[in-house]
């Protein structure tokens, strides 16, 4: 069993089959096609890039977010998001999330608010988007950039509304253990005629109209560049994987439901157990089934008994703040962050996970609670 992975079958290997025989790998037609796929998807703007790293970093400097800047996240996140704000000289500023559903805490990051701030970057934590209405409002009356990392949130909906049709701009990522997978990738999707274009241009080094011509498999040889850029495209190779997975996103989205309520009716049983306030009824697609076990201290004992059993478990996240490179000892602490941090456990979640492997891991959970309290 693993606790995350890519569910993949011939229609992805016939289509790389097709972008190799083809004898161009770059950035073409095979990415302009899936663009226009995305765009239709999300009734929206999108460009593809190499990862959600880069979606993220290409976003926030379009977006006009630069050196010196600070910028508000929840420290309790992959430090992929930290790291595409340090890129673009960014401070990231560690926010505190809410124990009950793991969602950046609006109030705590109402505190940090500083004359530096420019942007918050709110995390779509498992496909959850409870924070979504708070965070727009926050932005609103701060006159701050908001731009979600909605890496694990695609499929989702919040208010019957899809993640990224909206207004504003939201990231997402392809890489290979997310809800739909192009080998590596990310997304920026956005109503902002002014991102698009900036990252445009960027995500190619900066050379102006690049990424339009190379749709037609023309490059620019005679050129100009006004700013920054990185090497961030797509290939075509990862634009065909992606192509076939959007097709089948609706029903991993379906499985993924599924498993997610089977879990948490079994883990009802189990009183040590606490489930976040995620609701799949609300749209969520969960793409991490983190669970809490209040009072937990020694996690690696359980885990390692569970491992022994087969079962593969996750930590997601280590929080940022407690990492060398993004400490900051004068902040004020992370309450519920520190409290719930050593609290967490992932347990298997992906489509190709059975009901009774389900069953298995929570009667082995059941079975080996003692150690999570040695
Ligand atoms: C919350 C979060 N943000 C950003 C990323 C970055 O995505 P990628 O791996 O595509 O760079 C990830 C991926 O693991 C993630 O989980």
């Amino acid at each position: 069993m693993r606790l995350s992975q890519p569910v993949l079958d011939r229609k992805e290997l016939k289509a790389v089959r097709r972008v190799l025989k083809s004898e161009f790998l770059g950035m073409g037609k095979e990415v302009s096609e899936f663009e226009a796929l995305l765009s239709d998807y999300f009734s929206n703007q999108v460009l593809c890039v190499n990862t959600g790293t880069s979606a993220l970093q290409l976003a926030l400097s379009a977006a006009g977010v630069g050196a010196g800047d600070e910028v508000l996240v929840p420290s309790l996140t992959y430090v992929a998001t930290y790291q595409a704000i340090s890129a673009i000289g960014a401070i990231p500023v560690s926010c505190d999330v809410q124990i009950n559903d793991l969602q950046i805490d609006i109030v705590d990051a109402g505190n940090r608010l500083t004359s530096k701030t420019r942007a918050v970057v709110p995390v779509y934590f498992s496909g959850a988007t409870t924070c979504l209405e708070r965070v727009e409002k926050f932005s609103f009356e701060n006159g701050l950039i908001n731009i979600p990392d909605a890496a694990h949130a695609l499929g989702s909906m919040n208010e019957g509304k899809l993640i990224g049709s909206g207004q504003g701009t939201n990231v997402f990522s392809l890489d290979g253990i997310k809800n739909i997978t192009s080998g590596e990738g990310g997304l920026i999707v956005s109503s902002d005629p002014e991102v698009i274009q900036n990252a445009k241009d960027a995500r190619l080094l900066g050379v102006i109209g690049d990424s339009s011509r190379r749709a037609s498999r023309e490059r620019s040889w005679d050129f100009d560049v006004r700013d920054q850029g990185w090497r961030f495209h797509m290939s075509d190779v990862f634009a065909a994987i992606g192509k076939v997975q959007l097709s089948k996103l609706e029903n991993f989205a379906r499985i993924r439901k599924a498993h997610f309520s089977y879990y948490s009716e079994l883990l009802a049983e189990i009183p040590e157990v606490t489930l976040f306030d995620w609701d799949i009824n609300d749209g969520m697609v969960p793409h991490v089934f983190v669970i809490r076990i209040p009072g937990m201290t020694s996690r690696e004992s359980l885990r390692s008994k569970l491992l022994a059993e087969n079962i593969p478990t996750g930590i997601h996240y280590k929080p940022n703040h407690l990492l060398s490179f993004y400490k900051n000892l004068d902040a004020a602490p992370l309450v519920a962050t520190d409290q719930v941090f050593p609290e967490i456990l992932t347990l298997p979640l992906h489509t190709k996970l059975t009901k009774s492997q389900i069953s298995d891991v929570t009667m082995k959970l059941r079975k080996n609670l003692a150690h999570a309290f040695e």
